[in-house]
């Protein structure tokens, strides 16, 4: 059934606290409201030393700088289909 998806998503202090904290849980209530759950990884990643360019969110290997909660659930829907 379809392909795995994976996300990573920078946890490090900097990207953590510019905006991950809450894109972390944007990202979970999305999976689980569109039950792609089993359908994608999501992990932490550790700081990119990019600190200045985050935070930051890897999809499938595609990189999304200064992602937010506002633009995240467009990002997913683009690149999760
Ligand atoms: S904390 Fe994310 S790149 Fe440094």
């Amino acid at each position: 059934m379809g392909q795995t998806h994976n996300i990573e998503i920078c946890l490090g202090s900097s990207c953590f606290s510019r905006g991950n904290r809450e894109v972390v849980q944007v990202i979970r209530d999305y999976l689980r409201k569109n039950h792609l759950d089993d359908k994608v990884v999501l992990r932490g990643a550790r700081c990119m030393n990019r600190c200045s360019e985050g935070p930051f969110i890897i999809i499938n290997g595609r990189t999304f700088a200064s992602t937010g909660v506002q633009d995240i659930e467009k990002i997913l829907e683009k690149e999760l289909v």
